[in-house]
Parts: C-alpha cells; structure tokens; sequence
C-alpha cells in the first residue's frame, strides 16, 4: 500500500529546493521531464508548475526504487521521498534548484503515459492545430504556465485593487433579452418559450448602468463576454473584461482609477514603473497622424493629412488627386527616411501589400537633390507649387521617398494605417518587448458620437446610443450629427485598444433626440430599450464607466503575440474548440425540445 498523498504529504514545490535544505528529507510531487539512465543510476528532471528537481534513484541506496525507477518514462505522474543533497562541483545555474539534487528513497509511479504527441518543451515547432487539441499538454509547458499564473496574479491583484476603492464586485447575467447594436451575439433558444431566445451578453453595459441608477455606486466585475465576431490575433469569441462603472463621475475620475490599476499591475508584475497621468489625444489627432484610433507612438512615420492642400492647389495637375477630393476623399502621405534605403523591389512588394487591402496602388516620389520628384508616376504632370508644399508639409528631404494614398476617408485610413505599421516593423523601429521604455500608454479621447452608415443613409451611434454628447454639441443633434463629439474614450497601448469606455447619457429629454438623430423612433426605441429609457427617468444618477480587455492586458504583459497564448482554453480562427470538438451536433429531439429546426445540410 502506497504511503504516499495519505501519509506522506508534499513538502516542497519542484521550484523551491536550494542548498539551505541539503540533508532535509522531503516529498516531491510531478511529471517526469526528463530521464538519463546511467546503469547504477537514473536521473530525472521532476516538474510542477513551480519548476524541476533533479532526482537520483541510486542502485546502491534503494534497489526496489532503484527498479522501479527504469520503468520510468517522460511524462509519468509521480511520488518522491528522498534527501537533498548538495550537487557540490556540478551546480547548474540554469535552474533555479541547481544547487541540489534528491537522492530517492521511496517512490511511486500515480500514473504511466503513452508517449505524448509532442515533447512538453518550452519551445516547440508543433503545429498550433496539434498543440490545441492536446491543450492539456500544451499547457503543461512552462511558459504557458507562467503565463496563466500571472493572469491568476492580475486576477488577484485587480480584485483587491477595486475592493479597497470601495468598488463592489456584483455579478451580471449571461443570458440577456437580445438589443440591437454593438457586435453580433450568440443566441440561446429558450426551450420554455418557444420560438424565443436569449443572448449571450457581449457586456454587462446595460446592467452596470442599472446597477448605478439601483444606488450601488461603484461596480467592478471580472466578467465573461461573448461576441459573435469575425476572430483575429486580438480576438476570442468569449473573452473577459475587467468592467467597471461608477456614478458622480467625469471622465478624468475614470481614468484616475483604471491609470492606478495599470500602474499597479506593470510595477507589480513587471517591476516597471508607468508615468502617469497617461496622455491623451483627440481622436481626429490619432486619426491624421496614425490612420486609427489606437496609435502604436511608440516609433514615428507617422501620417501627414494633405487634402487641403491638393485643394488649395486644385490638384496641382495630376487629374487623379483632383478627383479624389472633388469626390470627398482624403490625400495621406508618409515618408520613409532616406536612411531605410529601400529598393525598387522592395517598394514594389509594399505596393502589392496595400493592394491586398484594397488600395488601387500605391503612389510614391523620391525627393531629389534640389527637391523634384524622381520615380513618381506624378514627377512629369505636378506643378512645382504643389510639390514643394508637399515637401514642406511632409518634411521630406533629398533621398527620401514620400508614400500617398488617396480616395475614400476609409480605405485611405486602413491602409495608411497598416501601412505605418507594417514599416515600422520592416524597418526594425519598433522595440521588442523587454527591452525597456517600451510601454506607450494613451488616451484617445472626444470621438465623433455618430457615424454616418452609407447603407443605410442614416447616423448610427459609433459606440453605443447611451454615450453623452459635449454639451456645447448638443445643439448640433438636429442640425448636424456629424459634428456632436461625445464622452468617450479609448485605453491604448502600443497600438491595441487595451480598453474602452464613456460617460453615459443620464438625461431622457437629450437621450431622445440622440435615437431621433438615428432614425429610431420612440415607438422603436421603446420596444428595444424600454427598460433602461423607463429606468433614466427615475433618478437615474450621472454615471460613466470603462472596460478593460483582460486577455489583452495579459497578452501585452507577457509579450504574448496572440491571445490563444493567454486564454487556456481558446477557440481557433473559425470558432472551433479542436480538443472537445465544440461547435458539436445534437440529436433531432434535443432541437424538437428547442422548437428549433436546422437548415444546414446534413454533414456527408
Ligand atoms: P468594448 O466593446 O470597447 O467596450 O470592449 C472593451 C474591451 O474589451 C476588449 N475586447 C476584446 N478582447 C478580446 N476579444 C474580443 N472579441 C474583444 N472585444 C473587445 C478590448 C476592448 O477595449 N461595455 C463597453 C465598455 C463600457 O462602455 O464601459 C464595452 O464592452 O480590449
């Protein structure tokens, strides 16, 4: 009968033995990672979550364990009781208990393993596919360890946090009545209701508004959201905010409180102090000098807008630059310095890049010694005037070459956008994590409320319809949506969008006329919205929160490049779970039940 885990508790984590311990006896819990068998002795590295030990099964000390020990493969589950002693002249200073070793006196095997389909290395080449679908052992390895140990430590960190600023940490549903707006949601058919359905909350926004006009004051909650979305490097399905709402706010009240978070998290978990207060820019600003509303400003090439000065030269003899402002387009350049010495090819391969997003091409001038254009499909037709105000405006210089875009506000930005960053990265300018001065924290502040939706030919909120508007623009509600900036603001780190929030919209009458500047009607608003437009006007308080993306947060801590590194069990590009297999079929009665009927072929 095996004394061990009953009688023999464990004493020590694999990570925790050093020379101070030599001559102790101690129990040791984990997996074989790895086993050298060198006849009269066998020597293993003993893993857990906290690191390994080297153990040593002595013929001469123990036959029977000694025995028992050459069945041993990688992986297996065990038990060790055994003495540390000092490694004397072969100290590994690799490991962090290389000082020692256990000399075993007593074993037991828990569990064998079949011969894993990868090797739980630190670093690995297996294809993602494979390392999803044993999760379980990918999870095993200890850099994904480290990393859900610190998102366990910004857990614990956070939460006390918020409890010590008076903020209670309340729980909302998942299963919500479906309103419209914000990002597509997963739906849940009711069995009790036939032909109805619940959505999955894609936030607790509406019910931490609740919970302020309920008088609670202060909410935080660590929560669960789920988004129907197209999936990227920087986006899950189901993924967890940091959500927080207080009442009696402005917004410099919200970001003192999610600053002194951050903060304490960088220093915390990386030793890194965060000057605060953050900047903070409009968000026109970020859109002229970055194309978007999450700046990566940690390097430069950045956007020079120069619509206006293609007007004020009416195109400057290039009919393709004329046309696009005539028709309401944007004109954008950036320079790529003379130094990043890029050659033909290499600007061919940038302008196939862009094309791939949906640009027409990608128009370029490298400025000459006395400041002409030379390999430019504009060098022969620009007028002089409109080249060197170019120049002037863009600050290029002989050996420089200019990059423009024109056409349609949107593309232009995206590509712009994407172009600076897919330079910055080409060209080396932006700093790898770790190397110091590197956290870029940023406000993107005083968006535009509304958006105007071609489709539909109406303003749709930007965010969402409960944002309050300036007030000094209130009085354009009417009159011209398109100027009313709203409360709104944006965390942004090194070019994501770590966190997001506003000041809520408190007052019915102003609530109305921002639904009637969208078309809704009040009849519309009222079967959407009712509960909450009902509960505005019952001493609803002014109230302002924010959310923070917890797994992005996590994944810019840790220098993960995904967030599959930093969520355990993640959903691939296509929304699938390939260790259980979810999304799954159900049998025909489960949907009967549902009152639901699939119009999907059946699976061949
Ligand atoms: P928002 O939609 O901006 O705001 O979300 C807040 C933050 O959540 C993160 N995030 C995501 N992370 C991973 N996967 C996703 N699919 C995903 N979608 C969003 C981002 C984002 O900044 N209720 C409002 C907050 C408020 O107004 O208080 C909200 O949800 O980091």
């Amino acid at each position: 009968m095996s004394r061990f885990i009953t009688e023999l508790k464990r004493t020590h984590s694999c990570g925790q033995l050093a020379a101070a311990e030599v001559g102790r006896e101690v129990v040791l819990f984990g997996w074989v990672a790895n086993r050298r068998d060198h006849g009269g002795a066998i020597f293993i590295d003993l893993r857990d979550r906290e690191g390994v030990t080297q153990v040593v099964f002595e013929a001469g000390l123990a036959p029977a364990v000694h025995d028992l020990a050459g069945q041993l493969r990688l992986e297996f589950c065990v038990g060790v009781r055994g003495k540390v002693v000092s490694r004397g002249q072969n100290v590994n200073p690799k490991l962090a208990t290389g000082a020692i070793e256990v000399h075993a006196e007593e074993l037991e095997i828990f569990n064998r393993s079949e011969p894993t389909p990868f090797q739980i290395e630190d670093r690995l080449d297996t294809s993602e596919e494979k390392r999803l679908q044993y999760r379980y052992l990918d999870l095993r390895r200890a850099p994904l360890q480290k990393t859900l140990m610190t998102r366990a430590r910004v857990n614990h960190l956070t939460r006390n946090y918020f409890t010590e600023r008076g903020f209670l940490e309340l729980e909302t549903p998942f299963m919500v009545k479906y309103t419209p707006g914000g990002a597509r949601n997963f739906l849940v058919p009711s069995r009790l209701n036939a032909g109805k359905f619940y959505a999955l909350a894609e936030s607790p926004q509406l019910f931490k508004q609740l919970y302020m006009i309920a008088g609670f004051d202060r909410y935080f909650q660590i929560v669960r959201c789920f988004r129907d979305e197209d999936l990227r490097l920087d986006r899950q399905p189901e993924f967890t905010q940091i959500d927080v709402e207080m009442s009696f706010v402005e917004q410099g009240d919200v970001f003192d409180v999610i600053e002194g978070l951050v903060v304490q998290l960088w220093k915390e978990v990386l030793g890194v102090e965060i000057p605060r207060p953050f900047p903070r820019m409009p968000f026109a600003e970020s859109m002229d000098r970055f194309g978007n509303d999450k700046p990566d400003v940690r390097f430069g090439l950045e956007h020079v807008v120069l619509t206006e000065l293609v007007r004020t030269h009416a195109g400057g003899g290039v009919p393709l630059l004329e046309e696009a402002v005539a028709a309401k387009g944007i004109v954008k350049a950036l320079v790529v310095p003379a130094s990043a010495n890029l050659s033909r090819t290499e600007v061919d391969k940038l302008e196939e890049y862009v094309r791939g997003m949906g640009s027409k091409g990608l128009a370029r001038a490298k400025v000459a010694e006395g400041g002409e254009w030379t390999q430019s499909p504009f060098a022969k037709t620009i007028t002089p005037a409109l080249r060197a105000a170019v120049n002037e405006a863009t600050g290029a210089r002989p050996g420089d070459l200019i990059l423009l875009q024109f056409g349609k506000e949107a593309v232009v930005q995206t590509v712009m956008a994407n172009l600076r960053l897919h330079l910055g990265k080409k060209l080396g300018l932006i700093p790898e994590y770790g190397s110091g001065g590197a956290w870029r924290f940023l406000w993107v502040v005083n968006p535009p409320l509304f958006e105007f939706d071609e489709e539909s030919g109406q303003w749709a909120a930007a965010h969402h319809a409960f944002t309050r508007p300036h007030d000094e623009c209130v009085q354009y509600l009417e009159t011209d949506p398109g100027k009313v900036d709203c409360y709104r603001y944006d965390c942004v780190l090194n070019g994501f969008e770590i966190g997001g929030g506003s000041i809520r919209l408190h007052d019915p009458a102003v609530q109305a006329r921002v639904f009637k500047a969208m078309g809704i009607s009040d009849e519309d608003a009222r079967s959407k919205f009712g509960f909450l437009l009902d509960a505005l006007k019952m001493g609803a308080p002014p109230h302002g929160g924010i959310a923070i993306g917890m797994d992005r947060l996590v994944m810019l801590l840790t220098g993960a490049e995904s967030l599959r590194d930093v969520v355990a069990w993640p959903k691939t590009q296509k929304g699938t779970d390939l260790m259980t297999g979810a999304p799954g079929d159900v049998d025909a009665k489960q949907l009967r039940d549902l009152h639901v009927r699939s119009t999907a072929e059946p699976a061949r």
